[in-house]
């Protein structure tokens, strides 16, 4: 019998929780949730103004380092007690650290680089597991952003590329443990938005590794997350968020 996936019929039960929502991609998703009416829940790092306007508008909004284990489990206690069923959870943030430089501490750039995209989310998925099937409708999502360097690797930022290599093939194995009711999958852009200071050389070079050629900007991971958090029938899988890259 085919099963009925019409979402008309779904009830809202959880929210939805973007990790590292205080800027950037993961803010622009967070707004446009909330402009469709979801209910959302978000974790930032650093104390910014637009924190008291999210938390105005209904959001909640939990300080979290996931520099350590510890505070990654002290968070997991907080998403329980303050968040409550989870609709989907979005492992959003993330640091971009280099290690090019000689004078380099190669240890603590791969130790960084793997507690925030490795640790922090295996842990989270763990702990939430609970809220996350109280949550679904009549699945809940657990969504994982990556980057397109998991493909190519990368001789700037060898620890960053690794450890979102590891995020990705923990993501398959999650979609495997956490099968039926909860769907797991990654998002892996390429560029999405420059960052303040990058030079006008540096943003020239960029474009140009692309068939597209543009800067995208946050939208198109909102419209593939949503396809995803929407789609009954697709877990474990990867999205490819990169203008062509993969065929210049
Ligand atoms: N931007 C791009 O062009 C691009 C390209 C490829 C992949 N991606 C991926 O897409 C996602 C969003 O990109 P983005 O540029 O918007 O990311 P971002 O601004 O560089 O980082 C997202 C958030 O991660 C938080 N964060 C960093 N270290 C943390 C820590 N120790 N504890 C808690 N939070 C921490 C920061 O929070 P605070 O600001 O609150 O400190 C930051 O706002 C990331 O996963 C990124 O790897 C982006």
């Amino acid at each position: 019998m085919i099963q009925d996936n019409t979402k008309e019929k779904w009830t809202r039960e959880g929210r939805i929780l973007i990790t590292g929502a205080g800027q950037r991609v993961g803010l622009h998703c967070l707004r446009r949730l909330l402009e469709q009416g979801e209910q959302v829940a978000m974790t930032y790092h650093t104390e910014r103004p637009v924190i008291n306007e999210l938390r105005e508008q209904g959001v909640i909004c939990l300080q979290a380092d996931l520099s350590s284990p510890d505070s990654v489990e002290q968070l997991a206690t907080r998403i329980r007690d303050e968040v409550g069923p989870l609709r989907a959870l979005i492992h959003n943030a993330s640091a971009w650290l280099p290690d090019r430089e000689e004078n380099t501490d190669y240890a603590s750039v791969m130790q960084d680089m793997m507690q925030i995209h490795m640790m922090a989310p295996y842990l989270l998925n763990m702990r939430c597991r609970e809220l996350l099937l109280q949550g679904r409708l009549p699945w809940s999502d657990i969504i994982h952003i990556t980057d397109y360097v998991v493909e190519k690797g990368s001789d700037n930022h060898i620890a960053y590329a690794a450890s979102k290599a590891g995020m990705a093939n923990m993501s398959r194995s999650f979609a495997k443990r956490f099968s039926p009711e909860i769907k797991v999958n990654t998002i892996a852009p390429s560029l999405l938005m420059f960052n303040e200071g990058d030079s006008e050389e540096y943003r020239q070079k960029t474009l140009k590794k692309s068939v597209m050629g543009v800067e995208p900007g946050p939208d198109v991971v909102y419209q593939a997350l949503c396809f995803l958090m929407d789609n009954a029938y697709m877990t474990g899988r990867e999205i490819n968020l990169d203008g062509g890259r993969h065929i210049r």
